[in-house]
């Protein structure tokens, strides 16, 4: 039996320690939340999709050189990874103004940022997950500032991989969020699902959201959504 103990449940993920001590197994929820949790929701079948939707962009990011924790997708929604030691950041890499930079700098959500932004918020539920500077991390200690290059630098070429994957399927990368940790050989790695749940797509003629801001902001379609990113990346990464 590959899955031994619960080493820990999120939001939308449990993790289950193995037989190997280098590797942990992934399980995807079937639970939406949004609002650090004060709004849930589900549905069935939600887990396998985001499991299959990480699946095809880690297979994109490898054939692009980005190193992540995927090493298998098992059946259904879990998925084998390599164990790292996260650190506590929050990545978050935006193209466009949209969320809570729309909200803090009140503008509209849609307008192309200059250049692509590399964001920093330190993980703790309890805080809510607030933004941190350069100079909060490294005084922390949670991150060096060479550390802190290297994020930035993965982070942004990840964006590129991405936005255009999905630009090739009609979809606009507008931002993400990812995390990332250390694994046995101290190499920093990505460390995280990539699913609608913690992205912006919106449709590129229609402008239509296809992510977790459905569930959000009460659009309806959220499954509808999540099936159609699903078969436009099966498709894009056929080709
Ligand atoms: P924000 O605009 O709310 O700061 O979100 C930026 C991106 O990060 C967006 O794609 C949604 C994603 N995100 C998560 O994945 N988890 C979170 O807890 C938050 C706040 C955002
Ligand atoms: N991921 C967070 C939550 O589950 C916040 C969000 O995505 O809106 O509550």
């Amino acid at each position: 039996m590959l899955k031994k103990e619960l080493l820990y449940e999120g939001k939308a993920k449990k993790i289950f320690k193995t037989e190997n001590d280098l590797e942990l197994l992934m399980e995807y929820k079937d639970s939406l939340t949004a609002f650090n949790a004060l709004k849930k929701g589900e549905f069935a079948g939600k887990g396998a999709l985001n499991c299959k939707i990480s699946t095809l962009i880690f297979e994109t990011l490898s054939k692009n050189q980005v190193k992540h924790h995927w090493l298998k997708t098992l059946e259904g929604n879990q998925m084998l990874v390599q164990k790292t030691t996260i650190i506590p950041l929050e990545v978050v890499v935006r193209n466009v103004i949209a969320g809570s930079l729309a909200k803090k700098l009140g503008r509209k959500e849609g307008e192309t940022l200059v250049q692509p932004l590399v964001e920093f918020y330190y993980k703790d539920d309890a805080l809510a997950d607030p933004f941190v500077s350069d100079d909060q991390i490294v005084a922390m200690g949670w991150a060096d500032l060479a550390t802190l290059e290297h994020l930035k630098k993965e982070a942004g070429k990840i964006n590129q991989v991405l936005k255009s994957m999905f630009e090739k399927i009609g979809l606009k990368l507008v931002d993400f969020k990812t995390e990332f940790g250390r694994n046995a050989k101290q190499e920093i790695i990505l460390a995280d699902e990539i699913s609608p749940d913690c992205m912006r797509l919106w449709d590129l003629e229609t402008n239509k959201k296809m992510d977790k801001d459905r569930f959000r902001q009460d659009l309806g379609e959220v499954e509808e959504s999540y099936q159609e990113v699903y078969q436009r990346l099966q498709k894009g990464t056929q080709i």
